[in-house]
């Protein structure tokens, strides 16, 4: 839903609702939440807190608040229209999730909603509905019972789809694919890698600053305080806003000091970022230079300078348009290829994705995977280091893309980098998983190619 032109609003909606109503809109049409949120304004309205809570949220339980709307309006939400499904969604996320919400309240609110969209004909039925949400006291009546069938469950009341939902049970067994929806579910914390200045200093500064709790720092991560805006933390330290997996997946790379290093598949870049601290120079190319730009600024800000080309004087991270099948350097010290994978490891904190990718997708993104693979081998030289590394869970995506790997190029072997022991498996790769860790998923293979 568009607020209305010239600012003018007849209703008495409030402003927040009128921007997650729109950024929800748009996130129904196909956009990504994390781009929509940013391309709202939402982060400087003064409810910010509130309507990210709100549009965050009814993403997250979108599958929850569906199975509860299907059984109270007796039909499929898919059937209704966008502006109608979007108001139910969050009307109904607001009764049953937000506390601090009023039932009457919430309901009154979506009616207006809808009352100033073209489907203003369904004030009645979203009234109806809602209402019926409202004066349900035991919603989880309605759904799948967890022992019986699992895999009701955690589609429904744990918010995933079947068909990923039936993956994870294969895979974990209902008991740890039950522990990840449940985690998938929470609020992810906020934490800053420093980057250029010890951990315990920059600890002590954001502490002092009010922006984090002593304590808080584990291995090289920070975690700030909830409600922190991150840019805040960034003018006091220097350094990226990382998960903890993101770390791991640097220091498991952990190059030679001084040496070159090629990031392949770079951006936003906070690995390269924070490669850059241990190596001699990062070549940071990205297939993309819209995102490539992040890059460059993450790079300006941290006071390295740099610039879209290759060459250049006095300069540690280079920005670089390039394909990683056709890698924009003969060799390096040290490949990353943090490659593009179905981010099934990052649901809690891109809660959309798990909506947006398809069973076809994890095949195409192997195939892409394996392509950006085999380009990045050929600027490795003898006794060189490849890392592959997603953020995705899936056995294709990994494992299963490293043994085919290591099946065509024999001259590599996986070697344990220095990432602490609790997350290397048996074969020494790093696996993050959100339900054992707290962190988002991760995966990554240091091979080294044999010196002759
Ligand atoms: C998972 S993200 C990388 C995240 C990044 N390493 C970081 O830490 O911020 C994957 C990236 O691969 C890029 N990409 C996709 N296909 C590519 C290709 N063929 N060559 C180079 N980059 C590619 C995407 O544009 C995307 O930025």
């Amino acid at each position: 839903m568009k607020p209305r032109r010239g600012g003018g609003r007849r209703s008495g909606l409030s402003p927040g609702r009128v921007l997650a109503a729109s950024i929800l809109a748009e996130v129904e049409s196909g956009r990504r939440l994390d781009v929509a949120w940013e391309a709202s304004g939402a982060a400087r309205s003064p409810e910010r807190g509130w309507i990210r809570t709100l549009v965050y949220g009814t993403v997250r339980f979108r599958g929850r608040l569906d199975h509860i709307l299907s059984r109270l309006a007796g039909r499929d939400p898919a059937a209704f229209d966008r502006e109608v499904l979007v108001a139910l969604r969050m009307g109904a996320y607001q009764i049953l999730e937000m506390g601090g919400v009023p039932a009457y309240a919430a309901v009154s609110e979506a009616v207006e909603q809808v009352k100033e969209t073209r489907k203003r004909a369904a004030a009645g039925l979203v009234n109806a509905v809602l209402r019926k949400v409202a004066s349900n006291p035991r919603p989880r009546s309605l759904f799948p019972d967890a022992e019986r069938d699992p895999e009701g469950y955690l589609a429904t009341w744990g918010s995933h789809p079947r068909w990923l939902v039936r993956r994870w049970i294969a895979a974990f067994g209902p008991v740890g694919a039950r522990a990840l929806v449940d985690a998938n579910n929470r609020e992810p914390d906020v934490y800053l890698r420093p980057v250029g200045q010890r951990p315990v200093v920059a600890e002590r500064t954001l502490a002092e600053a009010g922006l984090c709790r002593s304590g808080s720092r584990d291995h090289q991560w920070i975690a700030l305080d909830q409600g922190t805006d991150p840019a805040a933390a960034l003018s006091l330290v220097p350094g990226v806003i990382q998960d903890p997996a993101a770390s791991l997946v640097v220091d498991h790379v952990s190059p030679p000091t001084g040496a070159l290093v090629a990031d392949l598949c770079a951006a936003p870049g906070g690995k390269a970022l924070a490669l850059s601290e241990a190596a001699g120079c990062v070549v940071a190319a990205d297939l993309s230079e819209r995102r490539l730009r992040r890059v460059v600024q993450g790079v300006r800000r941290l006071g390295e300078g740099a610039a879209i080309a290759l060459r250049g004087p006095g300069r540690r991270v280079w920005a670089v348009a390039a394909d990683a099948r056709h890698p924009p350097v003969r060799r390096a010290d040290a490949v990353l290829v943090d490659v593009p994978c179905s981010g099934t490891g990052t649901f809690r904190r891109h809660p959309d994705g798990r909506w947006r990718v398809r069973p076809p997708d994890i095949r195409k993104l192997a195939a892409v995977q394996r392509s950006i693979l085999e380009g990045a081998a050929t600027v490795v030289p003898r006794g060189g280091l490849l890392v592959y590394a997603t953020c995705a869970l899936e056995h294709e995506e990994n494992e299963g893309q490293v043994q085919d790997f290591l099946k065509r190029h024999p001259d590599f072997r996986i070697e344990a980098g220095p990432a602490p022991e609790r997350f290397l498996d048996e074969n020494g790769c790093l696996v993050v998983l959100p339900h054992e860790s707290g962190f988002d998923g991760a995966f990554a293979a240091r091979m080294r190619r044999a010196r002759d």
